[in-house]
């Protein structure tokens, strides 16, 4: 049996792994372990989800929490390897590009434990992002690199990373929404309507008269005069449309800094929720303003207009064929581009190729062909 090692540690981890872990779940060749790194930790960044997407319980919590980049990545690595020294697994898969990934995958490379790295090859081509650096890194340390789009395929060629361990397998994120999404409409819609009020502020017959925004990115909400200058412009916004914005802990803890005392009465803030309450939400939004990747896919897949908050994407794709459009730091551009979605017909997206609910199972087939590949 194949020993698979799977570590997660933030919010965007739990979507992706979840339909890797269920199907390989489903084979005979398997025996998973599963690492949370404590990254996430409050119980709507972490808990709920695990609860939502069916995740089993990690059998290993490292708690590392929040930190600088460097503590918390020495922490995790630290914590980190005595694990994989006991429990010796055949391969660890990471997922996305955020803190635990990089710094299991550092572990790993080291030991000599094999590296699977699911959405590999994304590439914003900005290495101010922290999360760049985390893609960079783990692309060069990961033995099979699992794409979801074919730009992935090429920067990851351009880098130099031999064909042979390059696998386009489509989209993971989407594979939990396609799963997902009938139990998002069958549910939480009466709980949507007492969360954010929005038959009072819509009217009921019309509950898609809204926007919906994220926010988290420290280019956008550490600089106090950058999310100002957002708020202000929300705050316009919601003149025309009611914007509901689930506030993420980092942005929560910069605008309390702020003492923004504007008339909030259309501008709905709420704490961070869970998976199938933000795809209601999403799926009925007019548009969806945010700095998020992930979210960037999603209404893509879902073809609402989304609207993203900085100056490039990892995820071109979202904009050649799907709903998303650029707007940049620029706030006059953003209340431009709402206007023009309230008063033009919508730009159609299309779905990118093998973006269809299947990309786990495709990813299980790679495992168990490498595994045969590589006898222990
Ligand atoms: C991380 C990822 C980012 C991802 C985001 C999704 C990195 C470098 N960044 O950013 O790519 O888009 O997750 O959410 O890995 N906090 C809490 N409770 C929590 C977690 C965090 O209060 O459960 C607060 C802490 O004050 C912490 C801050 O949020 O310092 C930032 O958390 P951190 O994990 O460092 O990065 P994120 O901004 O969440």
């Amino acid at each position: 049996m194949m020993h698979i090692l799977h570590v997660v540690g933030a919010r965007p981890n739990f979507m992706k792994a979840a339909p890797v872990i269920a199907a390989l779940g489903q084979r005979s060749s398997f025996r998973q372990t599963l690492v949370h790194t404590g990254q996430h930790y409050d119980a709507n960044m972490s808990d709920i989800f695990f609860g939502q997407l069916g995740i089993p319980k990690a059998d290993f919590n490292l708690e590392v929490g929040s930190g600088t980049h460097a503590q918390q990545t020495a922490q995790i690595m630290s914590r980190f390897e005595p694990v994989v020294l006991e429990q010796k697994p055949d391969l660890m898969l990471v997922y996305g590009d955020v803190n635990s990934t990089v710094a299991a995958a550092l572990v790993c490379t080291k030991i000599g434990v094999p590296i699977g790295h699911v959405e590999a090859g994304l590439r914003s081509f900005d290495r101010t992002m922290p999360e760049e650096i985390n893609r960079l890194l783990t692309d060069q340390m990961a033995d099979l690199l699992f794409t979801p789009s074919s730009d992935g395929n090429e920067n990851l060629l351009r880098e130099g990373i031999a064909e042979e361990k390059i696998h386009l397998v489509g989209n993971v994120m989407i594979d939990t929404l396609v799963r997902l999404l009938p139990k998002a409409n069958a549910t939480v819609l009466r709980e949507l309507d007492e969360l954010a009020g929005l038959t009072r502020l819509t009217d009921s017959s019309d509950i898609g008269s809204y926007a919906l925004v994220t926010l988290h990115r420290p280019s956008n909400v550490d600089d106090p005069d950058m999310l100002t200058r957002i708020i202000v412009t929300l705050h316009k916004i919601s003149q025309d449309l009611p914007v509901i914005f689930p506030i993420h802990p980092r942005t929560r803890q910069r605008l309390q800094s702020l003492k923004l005392e504007a008339d909030h009465s259309r501008l709905i803030l709420i704490d961070p929720i869970g998976y199938l309450q933000f795809l209601a939400l999403q799926q009925r939004a007019r548009v969806v303003i945010t700095d998020s990747g992930g979210i960037q896919e999603e209404t893509t897949f879902l073809g609402i207009p989304c609207l993203t908050v900085r100056e490039n994407t990892e995820r071109p794709v979202t904009i050649t064929i799907g709903t998303n459009v650029l707007v940049g730091q620029n706030m006059g551009r953003l209340k431009e581009e709402v206007d023009r979605i309230l008063s033009e017909p919508e730009k159609k997206g299309a779905v990118p190729p093998l973006w269809d609910g299947r990309a786990g199972e495709r990813i299980a087939d790679v495992v168990e062909g490498w595994g045969q590949g590589n006898p222990r």
